[in-house]
């Protein structure tokens, strides 16, 4: 594929959406041509499924559940978004991506790791160019989080455990796949965080 698949990853709270939008702002005031989008979502299929999954109580779906449809939201994703803007030569720019699956549905809410490996091969199959990684202390993130709160709440509700063994298993996927991984301390003022990215997207444009 032609252009650059960037993701950010991190618990809910670290400041992916908020790095995601300075990245994207930066790169398209130095003449990149910008496709910024976000997962549950990024597709008009996607984001009616981002709905079912966001929204509602906790125990509203299995991990099982969850994983198909967040799988299919991710495929949709993908044909109508991710691959034509890449194939235009685009930085695309995904505020989460297939590691979120890794994390929430294989690690977090179920241990569903080697179903959501297959499924991965089966169905998406491509990973990022690069992923940043936004670390943050749980209590921190989950304190953030829960303050900006809205309707999409299902995975705060589920509490700091939840974001705990995120954070662990996010490093852990990072200290697996050094060449694409990046970990960035997300605990900083915003623009201290965002040079840290923009170095980092930079040495890969
Ligand atoms: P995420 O997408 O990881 O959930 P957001 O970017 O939406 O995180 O940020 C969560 C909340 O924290 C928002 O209210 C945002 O304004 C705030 N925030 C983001 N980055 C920082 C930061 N570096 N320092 C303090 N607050 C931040
Ligand atoms: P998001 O909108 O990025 O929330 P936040 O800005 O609070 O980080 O994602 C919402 C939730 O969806 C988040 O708690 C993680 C969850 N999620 C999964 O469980 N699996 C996935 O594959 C994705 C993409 C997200």
């Amino acid at each position: 594929m032609a252009g650059l698949f960037l993701s950010f990853e991190g618990i809910d709270g670290s400041g992916k959406s908020t790095q995601a939008r300075l990245l994207a702002e930066t790169l398209r005031a130095q003449g990149h041509v910008v496709c910024h989008t976000r997962e549950p979502g990024g597709s008009t299929g996607a984001e009616e499924i981002r709905r079912l999954v966001l929204e509602g109580e906790a125990d509203r779906w299995s991990s099982e559940t969850e994983l198909l449809l967040f799988t299919a939201a991710r495929r949709d994703h993908l044909e109508k978004t991710i691959r034509p803007a890449l194939a235009r030569g685009e930085v695309v720019i995904s505020d989460r991506f297939a590691d979120s699956t890794r994390i929430y549905q294989g690690l977090t809410r179920g241990d569903l790791r080697d179903t959501v490996d297959q499924l991965h091969a089966l169905i998406i199959g491509v990973e990022p160019d690069l992923t940043v990684l936004i670390d943050i202390d749980p209590g921190l993130g989950l304190s953030r989080a829960v303050a900006r709160a809205g309707k999409e709440m299902r995975f705060e509700d589920m509490g700091l455990e939840v974001q705990v063994k995120a954070r662990d298993g996010f490093l852990a996927l990072a200290g697996a796949h050094p060449a694409r991984f990046r970990v960035i301390d997300g605990a900083r003022a915003p623009e201290m965080v965002a040079a840290d990215v923009l170095a980092a997207a930079t040495a890969r444009l």
